[in-house]
């Protein structure tokens, strides 16, 4: 109120700025250099609107961490402003009845006509915005160091049978083929990129979306097991528990040829000074080019009190900016959410990233990431963890893993 009294005192009270002051307190999994760096640019941009910022880190790529902070804190009572949020999670708070309204600045800026529809598809529930969707990211790239590749004349290789010759080239030059960190959610990650390359986008569609019993159990899918495996026999003997980020580490400083990852390693090569083209390379995982496997990050809105509604309105409305959504995914390694923001400021890697968004959705090739919780709801998307990291570990057959993949889904459906 005083801030009020003073702002019309002063004539502003119209200002953004004034209106907005508050805080926000959000919850997210932001927490390596590039992330961070990343998330900078959000807390920079809030703070020049006098929103001040509460951090919540909660550590672990790709959020299954975060996710249960979270739900210990909603279930005390104590939601935050805002939670870093993927594809379905979104849906399942929306479903709960726990998510805020935010039809009004959405209606306002116009966010229907902006965002693609498969990103509106988790960020609204029952017709209402509940979610601000911060860019777009895609599952499918490789990202490689470029001395390595230029001091063995490799290049980008097209398909999985020369993916291997490329890494078994690394390999007899002394390099850890392929860097990697042994966590569930990284070897889906690989996963994801494996199941598009082997099968397809019906075949992708069918097995990780549709879920069908007879796409999981088909012999496609045990041939990509195979490739699981033999993807398993280039990583380092440390690579269990390794951080992605730290398998990102790996490349950047020469020690390793390659890292199948997200575009937030982007993030990381760039934070490390590194550029593309000169430094590393970006390509697409061999035999997926022309589909993308994405995942959006999304701020899902907590209902909260009145008293702290007009700064989640400016956070809401600050994230779906263009001018941020362009400064924002720069830094991030990802792409914007939004449909009108130039590629101007992007460079090499960001701009095919944002022709391959485009033309994927315009192709009906753009598949969710099932790692990312986008193509399944978390019940299945951890049982398929699950049974896809036990087989990565050497637990199961291919043949085993085909079978655990089908009784698994069937009991998370
Ligand atoms: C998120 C990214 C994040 C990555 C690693 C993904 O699930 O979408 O924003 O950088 O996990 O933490």
């Amino acid at each position: 109120m005083k801030i009020r009294a003073l702002a019309l005192a002063l004539g502003v009270a119209a200002s953004g700025a004034v209106s907005a002051a508050g805080e926000v307190e959000v919850l997210h999994w932001w927490t390596s250099g590039g992330e961070a760096a990343a998330l900078n640019v959000l807390k920079d941009d809030l703070s020049s609107k006098g929103v001040s910022w509460a951090d919540m880190p909660v550590a672990g790529g790709g959020g299954e961490s975060a996710m249960t902070v979270l739900r210990a804190r909603v279930t005390s009572n104590n939601a935050p402003t805002a939670a870093q949020m993927l594809g379905y999670d979104i849906l399942d708070w929306g479903k709960q009845g726990a998510a805020a309204d935010l039809n009004a600045v959405a209606a306002k800026e116009g966010w229907d006509a902006v965002v693609p529809a498969a990103l509106q598809n988790f960020a609204k529930h029952d017709g209402k915005w509940i979610s601000a969707p911060v860019n777009v990211h895609s599952t499918n790239w490789v990202w490689a160091n470029k001395a390595i590749f230029d001091e063995l004349g490799l290049s980008a290789p097209i398909n999985f049978d020369e993916l291997v010759a490329t890494l078994e080239a690394i390999k007899k030059a002394g390099y850890t083929p392929l860097a990697h960190g042994g966590q569930a959610w990284q070897e889906a990650t690989i996963f994801d990129s494996v199941v598009l390359a082997t099968g397809g986008v019906g075949f992708y569609r069918k097995a990780l979306v549709d879920l069908d019993a007879d796409a999981l159990g088909s012999d496609t899918m045990k041939t990509v097991f195979d490739r699981m495996a033999i993807l398993r026999s280039y990583v380092d003997d440390n690579f269990s528990g390794r951080d992605w980020n730290l398998a990102s580490a790996m490349v950047i400083e020469k020690k390793a040829g390659m890292q199948i990852m997200g575009d937030w390693a982007k993030g990381e090569f760039l934070n490390a000074g590194q550029k593309p083209g000169d430094d590393f390379m970006c390509f697409r995982f061999p035999g997926t080019s022309g589909a993308v496997t994405f995942n959006s990050d999304q701020f899902m809105m907590f209902k909260v009190g009145s008293d702290r509604r007009d700064a989640q309105n400016q956070l809401a409305s600050s994230i779906m900016a263009p001018s941020f959504q362009s400064a924002f995914n720069v830094v991030k390694g990802s792409v914007p959410a939004r449909t009108d923001v130039s590629d101007a400021d992007f460079d090499a890697c960001g701009k095919k990233g944002m022709r391959d968004l485009a033309s994927a959705n315009a192709n009906n090739t753009l598949l969710g990431s099932l790692a990312h919780g986008h193509a399944a709801p978390a019940s299945v998307k951890n049982a398929m963890y699950d049974v896809i990291t036990a087989h990565f570990n050497g637990e199961y057959s291919s043949a085993d893993a085909v079978s655990e993949l089908v009784a698994a889904v069937d009991a998370a459906k």
